[in-house]
């Protein structure tokens, strides 16, 4: 299948490590000119050292952005413009909300996971819709949890953000479907980045146990019986977010070997 992403403009926010790294590394492999952004200079800088050594596309840069500042995210847009002339793919991702219950959390918190994990999104298809309005197509594809499906143990403030994603995405469907701007959403199960490393830690502190006996649990609950790999998990982004996809919009993906019974 001809994916048709050589030569796009994609942007990949939070991708300097994980799943969004990995969805860069996906794109990058398939030709695309691919901007990535996270906190962390060093670390992003590593990033696109491994995925220029990996794919060969030498098409890959990065901008510091933090996905709570509203500057930043319009300093990532503008770089992409200004490299490629337009957007063409916005893989919108950010650092997961803390753990945790409702009693757990304050205002601070829930403004926190909101700013994070909802108004970040929101600020970035704001930015790059004019620019796919202008060329009439672009792909957005939101990057969630599976915990717009069905909630999470101990993730009161994924559980409440996440959702809103997917409300967003499918008024986004409805508005933006008559200029060829498609809008989906995949949820990740349980991939292994760092930050099931660190869910996982959370919960063996809780329980008293190790972090092995939490991973060996949890991944019998998968029907598969293992955690998924970020290569896996990118595969889905790459199609929905390719000029394969042409007429998929509006629509919530979890990839997760099973995992989530719900229909
Ligand atoms: N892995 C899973 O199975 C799973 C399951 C459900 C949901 N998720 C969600 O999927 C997203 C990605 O998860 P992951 O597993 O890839 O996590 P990860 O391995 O911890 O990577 C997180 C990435 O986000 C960046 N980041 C964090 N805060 C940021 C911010 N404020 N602005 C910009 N970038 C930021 C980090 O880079 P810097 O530190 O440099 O900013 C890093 O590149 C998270 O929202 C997570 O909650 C993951």
């Amino acid at each position: 299948m001809d994916l048709q992403l050589k030569g796009k403009s994609v942007i990949v926010t939070a991708a300097s490590k994980g799943l969004g790294k990995a969805v860069a590394m996906a794109f990058a492999h398939e030709g695309a000119h691919v901007l990535i952004g996270s906190r962390n200079e060093a670390t992003l800088q590593s990033a696109v050292t491994d995925i220029k050594q990996e794919t060969g596309n030498e098409q890959v840069d990065y901008v510091v952005c933090d996905m709570k500042n509203p500057k930043d995210i319009s300093g990532l847009v503008e770089k992409a413009v200004s490299w490629n002339g337009t957007v063409d793919v916005l893989i919108n991702n950010a650092g997961g909300p803390p753990a945790g219950k409702f009693m757990d959390m304050g205002d601070d918190d829930w403004y926190h996971a909101f700013e994070l994990n909802l108004l970040s999104f929101i600020r970035a298809t704001r930015a790059v819709v004019p620019h796919m309005k202008k060329q009439q197509k672009g792909h957005i594809v939101n990057l969630a949890s599976s915990s717009i499906k069905q909630t999470l143990n101990n993730l009161v403030l994924s559980n409440t953000m996440r959702p809103g994603i997917v409300g967003l995405a499918k008024s986004l469907s409805q508005e933006l479907g008559g200029d060829n701007i498609l809008i989906n959403t995949v949820g990740p199960g349980t991939i292994e980045t760092d930050r099931i490393a660190e869910l996982n830690q959370v919960q063996a502190e809780q329980q008293g146990t190790t972090v092995e006996a939490i991973k060996w649990d949890a991944q019998q609950l998968v029907p598969m019986k293992r955690y998924g790999k970020p290569e896996e998990f990118a595969k889905a982004i790459l199609f929905l977010a390719s000029g394969a996809n042409t007429y998929i919009t509006g629509q919530s993906l979890i990839v997760d070997g099973g995992l989530v019974k719900s229909l």
